[in-house]
């Protein structure tokens, strides 16, 4: 185990992330136009951008970590979260807008106890909404993983994501 020291803050690192650093200085020279570059390799190798990993960016471009948590936040393709096992989408165009998708959207945040881009404690759902699946006579659409339920309702909603837990404890 390594230590990462920035600004007092005093990290274990996990052997994996140490390794990824030793490739990443390899392979960039530490500069500020790298930035988005390192951030995809991060992301690339652990699914998510660990708040050390930002703090290592920073050192080495020597950045402000401020600057470095400002454009992981702002780009929509990177997550500082771990995504869960299970995506749970709901669609939020006008067609499911119009048939109730925001209420089915705000049932889950509560079920779930988290809003969307956020993934479950235990990791077992991750939450996403998307502006159309391309489905909207089947509207409202919510997606888990590659399956597309249409004509859901809150009930409906409620009862995939249960079905989906008691099947991991059983
Ligand atoms: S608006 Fe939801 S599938 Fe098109």
């Amino acid at each position: 185990m390594e230590q990462v020291i920035a600004k007092g803050l005093s990290i274990e690192s996990p052997p994996e992330i140490g390794d990824l650093f030793a490739s990443i200085e390899e392979r960039f020279k530490g500069k500020a136009e790298e930035l988005i570059p390192m951030l995809q390799s991060v992301q690339r190798a652990l699914g998510f951008l660990p708040e050390e990993t930002l703090l290592r960016i920073a050192r080495l471009t020597k950045l402000p970590a401020a600057k470095v948590f400002g454009t992981a936040t702002f780009y929509s393709q990177f997550r500082l979260q771990p995504i869960g096992k299970n995506i749970v989408r709901v669609c939020r165009g006008t067609a499911c807008h119009v048939k109730g998708s925001d209420r089915i959207l705000g049932d889950i945040q509560d079920h779930l106890q988290l809003i969307p881009g956020q993934t479950t404690r235990d990791g077992l759902f991750t939450l996403g909404t998307v502006a159309c699946f391309g489905s909207c006579a089947l509207a409202p659409i919510m997606v888990i993983n590659d399956s597309v339920h249409g004509s859901t309702n809150r009930a409906k909603a409620l009862k995939l994501i249960d079905d989906i837990r008691t099947k991991k404890m059983g």
